[in-house]
């Protein structure tokens, strides 16, 4: 959803922004709730533990970041912010999801 609005190149409507800001702040949240539970993979000691929430705590960070490069309305930056919240999906999954 932010990425279809960014693909389009925003909106003039300062609401429109809001929104998408809003749900970045709602990922941000998802980052901490995973936090407090546990995968099905890869988080069966100390260290596992400490990696999973390594990835929750930069998830949130990632999406912090979105939501502050959507208060800029600044396409661009927005771009790269998801970009970067994609490659964390990622580097998360081959950690922890199981398959
Ligand atoms: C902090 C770690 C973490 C991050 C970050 C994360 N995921 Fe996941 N995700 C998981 C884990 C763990 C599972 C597997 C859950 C299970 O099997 O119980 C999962 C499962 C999924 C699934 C379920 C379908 C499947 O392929 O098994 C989807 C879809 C998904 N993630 C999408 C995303 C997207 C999109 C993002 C980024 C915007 C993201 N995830 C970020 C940990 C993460």
């Amino acid at each position: 959803m932010i990425k279809a609005f960014v693909e389009k190149g925003g909106s003039t409507d300062a609401e429109e922004w809001k929104l998408m800001r809003h749900r970045a702040q709602i990922i941000a949240e998802a980052g901490n709730i995973l936090m407090t539970k546990s995968p099905p993979r890869g988080a069966d000691d100390e260290a596992g533990v400490a990696k999973w929430k390594k990835h929750c705590a930069e998830y949130r960070e990632l999406s912090k970041k979105l939501s502050k490069a959507l208060a800029f309305k600044k396409v661009a930056k927005v771009k790269a912010a998801l970009d970067a919240c994609s490659a964390q999906c990622e580097a998360c999954h081959k950690d922890h999801k199981s398959n």
